[in-house]
């Protein structure tokens, strides 16, 4: 169990898609082994999410949890382990938010997103997790997936004056979290 490097933009393998986790896998001292270096990993970069290529497996794992934030008030997420997921957006609705990425450190740009999504995916032990989400989950859920088919969040921008560093957009949110 370990903190992990966290690979950067411009790394490859962050533009490769991760193959399925195969179900053999579910339960397994592995992957056990894999969501507890995640988890260290997200928790010491203070992260929202982090997806298992972002330190160098590409496999379709994520995890995610928004605890009380205030960059993001009112917004909770449960920890939430999702293997193997699919998305299914619910309507047309796009919604424009900042997002960042600990692939992309001290940047934040304005991404649009569905704002109703319908998700399901497995959790570490195989359990079937099915899930209807909207506005920040949703959007934390499709970011995180997004990496698992080696797509980083600026590939999404549609306009790139929302981009810049963190402390100049947000001087008074500190510390400056990425996701
Ligand atoms: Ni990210």
């Amino acid at each position: 169990m370990a903190i992990r490097p966290i690979l950067k933009m411009g790394t490859p393998s962050l533009m490769e898609r991760s193959r399925e986790l195969s179900t053999d896998k579910f339960g397994s001292a592995e992957l056990m082994s894999l969501l507890q270096d995640m988890k260290e990993t997200m928790i010491d970069a203070r992260g929202a999410g982090l997806a298992a290529p972002q330190i160098g497996e590409n496999v379709r794992v994520v995890i995610f949890e928004v605890r009380e934030n205030p960059r993001y008030p009112g917004v909770l997420v449960p920890f939430t382990v999702l293997i193997n997921p699919v998305i299914t957006p619910l309507s047309d609705q796009l919604v424009e938010g900042w997002e960042g990425c600990l692939s992309v450190p001290g940047l934040r740009g304005a991404v649009q997103r569905y704002d109703h999504i319908h998700y399901t995916g497995f959790d570490a032990q195989g359990n079937p997790i099915d899930r209807t989400v909207q506005g920040f989950h949703a959007r934390v859920v499709q970011h995180e997936c997004d990496h698992l088919d080696g797509v980083l969040y600026p590939m999404r921008m549609k306009d790139m004056s929302k981009f810049g560093f963190t402390d100049i957009l947000f001087p008074h949110l500190a510390p400056y979290d990425d996701d």
